[in-house]
């Protein structure tokens, strides 16, 4: 056992101290404390341990709300108080943009109305009838019998999920504005899904290794004044109070009457926000369903002016030919590929309104991008709390 003090916070909410001069991350450690830990990994420049022991604890430390919380690794930051959690988002992001000496103005926090309970999509893992999650890097199935994050009517279908006879396989549950249900399952085996067991929820579709066995393969989902058509295997933002806050800022940064170019657009929703003031929106997304959602909910919200393009964006954006004055990008953790910040840094786009969900490619790609652009806006959107995940919206001009 090692005497340790956390002498500062890592990307992933760890505690970082040392052990023999060597860097150690520890989970469910503040800043300051002193624990007895263990070292579970041993790597040739750094440890992971684990805290056996607090015998300094910091006078930060909250007591985490759920019960699997030390297990399970789903969320990172329950020890702390919700406005630490905040804190620690905006000096993380700080420290990241610091490092790759990315100038910025002041950066903003929307906070996150429902702090649990928020999340309307919850992707478990199923191991011999056993439903849980992984713990964190390993292949370690923590049971659960409610997530403290997501919506109390996905916490419900958990009670009823081993009726579905599933051994082992993998399920997303995700429900909408009006508590409907999907179930998303991958499994060999048979799943007996009995619309009587489910009498007290609204499930609205069961697909199963992508056939559809009860209901659709989509809902509806409600949000700022417009309606969505949202595939099974199609992505929708997870918290729809910040969600909503995200739409508005589109709404705000887009000029009347400019050409936008909306990158990673999923369903469109960003797109048809900005529709509203923009003369054309251009979307382009990758999964098929999406953009045949984009296609329908063109004409759900009426909009004309929206022309949804299939296709990756490494591959597109260079064909892609028309005098765009906006460019919304709102990429998976990746970010963006080297040759279209290549390509967006060297057009003539005025305006570039990129949405991270990870603070380290946005940092990457906004070096390059601030040779051409000035960071005019950026905000922190509690999108996933608790978590170290951290959404940004960050608004860039051109120079
Ligand atoms: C973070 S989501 C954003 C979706 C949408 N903007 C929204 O707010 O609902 C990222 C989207 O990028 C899509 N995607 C991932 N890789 C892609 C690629 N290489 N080219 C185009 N789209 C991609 C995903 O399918 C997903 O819909």
């Amino acid at each position: 056992m090692y005497e340790v003090e956390i002498k500062r916070m890592d990307h992933e909410g760890r505690g970082i101290g040392y052990i023999e001069n060597k860097v150690t991350f520890l989970s469910n450690a503040l800043q300051n404390e002193i624990v007895l830990c263990e070292i579970l990994e041993e790597k040739k420049n750094y440890n992971i341990a684990k805290v056996i022991e607090y015998k300094q604890k910091s006078p930060k430390r909250r007591v985490p709300f759920c019960p699997f919380y030390e297990q399970c690794g789903g969320c990172h930051l329950e020890h702390m108080s919700y406005e630490d959690t905040l804190k620690y988002k905006k000096e993380k992001v700080e420290n990241i943009l610091k490092k790759e000496k990315i100038q910025h103005p002041k950066i903003e926090t929307i906070e996150n109305a429902l702090q649990k309970n928020y999340r309307n999509k919850l992707s478990l893992k199923i191991k011999e009838g056993r439903i849980g999650f992984y713990q964190k890097k390993t292949n370690i199935l923590i049971e659960i019998k409610e997530c403290a994050l997501a919506r109390g009517c996905i916490n419900q279908c958990l009670e009823k999920i081993r009726k579905l006879g599933i051994k082992n396989g993998y399920l997303t549950i995700r429900a909408n504005y009006n508590e409907e249900i999907l179930l998303v399952i991958e499994t060999k085996e048979q799943v007996k899904f009995k619309e009587e067991e489910w009498k007290d929820q609204k499930v609205v579709g069961v697909i199963v290794n992508n056939k559809t066995i009860y209901g659709n393969n989509f809902f509806y989902e409600r949000m700022n004044g417009f309606l969505f058509k949202v595939s099974y295997d199609a992505f929708f933002q997870i918290n729809p109070y910040i969600a909503n806050k995200l739409f508005s800022l589109i709404e705000e940064n887009i000029e009347e009457k400019s050409i936008v170019l909306d990158l990673y657009a999923g369903v469109g929703t960003l797109g048809i926000v900005a529709s509203k003031k923009a003369s054309k929106v251009y979307s382009l997304e990758i999964i098929k369903n999406a953009i045949l959602d984009n296609l329908e909910n063109k004409k759900l919200n009426k909009r004309e002016n929206i022309y949804p393009m299939l296709g990756e964006v490494e591959k597109n954006l260079p064909k892609i030919k028309d005098n765009f004055d906006t460019i919304i990008i709102d990429p998976p953790r990746k970010g963006l590929d080297k040759n279209s910040r290549n390509l967006i840094g060297k057009s003539k786009v005025k305006k570039v309104i990129y949405i991270s969900c990870d603070p380290l490619t946005l940092a990457r790609d906004l070096k390059e991008l601030i040779n051409h652009y000035e960071i005019k806006k950026f905000i922190i959107l509690d999108m996933f709390s608790y978590t170290y995940h951290v959404e940004s919206f960050c608004l860039l001009e051109r120079r």
